[in-house]
């Protein structure tokens, strides 16, 4: 399995996007684009997104719906031809079943416990397993749906990896020294393959400063 870097595209501007792109090409990564709620939910994004060509695409919908709903979701982007797509892994195994069945050609990743959560955050949501034992327990489901791909930290991976078997995306990645902001549980990308990501997801990291210095500050820290 190869690495994957995916940047997510997190602005409502394509010419930014269009930045990142220019701006993220080397020989020496895998990278795909990852385009989450901020892009496809602004005017020009989902057009933009049809007419990228010769690219991964990663539509992280983060779906979280009845079964029906989800499904139908999917349909509706399917003109798109997105490489990957995100469902939460919480909206159920029916819902989860449901999407597998009319995906096609489409990765279906389910995404476990954000990353912005530790277990003080999960707990106010009402949960009682700790944050590692519900991604392990999410791990369980997401290879009973037959899932493509799964999102979790980087601190979890170790423990899900003998669960699901297939490919593991991580995000939470900072380079060394950047802020962690939002993120709770964040990680190295260098540690994060170690751990046994196959993937991993970089924004803020990637996208804010200096795009071509941080591809190759990213470069580095593999090496
Ligand atoms: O800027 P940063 O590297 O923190 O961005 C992480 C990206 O990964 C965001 O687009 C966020 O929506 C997404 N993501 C995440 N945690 C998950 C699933 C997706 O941070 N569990």
């Amino acid at each position: 399995m190869n690495k994957n870097i995916f940047i997510a595209c997190d602005t409502k501007s394509t010419k930014k996007v269009k930045k990142i792109i220019k701006e993220t090409q080397t020989k020496k990564l895998k990278i795909g684009y990852k385009f989450g709620l901020e892009f496809l939910n602004s005017k020009h994004g989902r057009l933009f997104i049809s007419k990228i060509k010769n690219k991964i695409v990663f539509a992280d919908l983060k779906l979280h719906d009845i079964p029906n709903t989800c499904a139908s979701a999917v349909k509706a982007i399917k003109d798109l031809k997105v490489n990957y797509l995100t469902i939460h892994i919480s909206s159920g195994l029916d819902a989860l079943k449901a999407v597998k069945k009319v995906s096609g050609k489409t990765k279906i990743v389910g995404v476990s416990t954000l990353t912005s959560l530790n277990n003080k955050k999960l707990k106010q949501t009402g949960h009682t397993k700790s944050v590692k034992n519900l991604v392990i327990q999410q791990a369980k489901l997401a290879a009973k749906a037959n899932l493509d791909a799964i999102v979790c930290s980087g601190h979890e991976v170790p423990y899900i990896k003998h669960i699901f078997k297939k490919e593991i995306i991580t995000p939470g990645i900072r380079l060394m020294g950047d802020k962690s902001k939002d993120q709770k549980r964040i990680m190295t990308p260098k540690k994060a393959f170690e751990n046994g990501a196959n993937s991993i997801v970089m924004g803020r990291s990637i996208t804010k400063g200096h795009i071509k210095k941080n591809i190759q500050r990213l470069i580095k820290s593999l090496n």
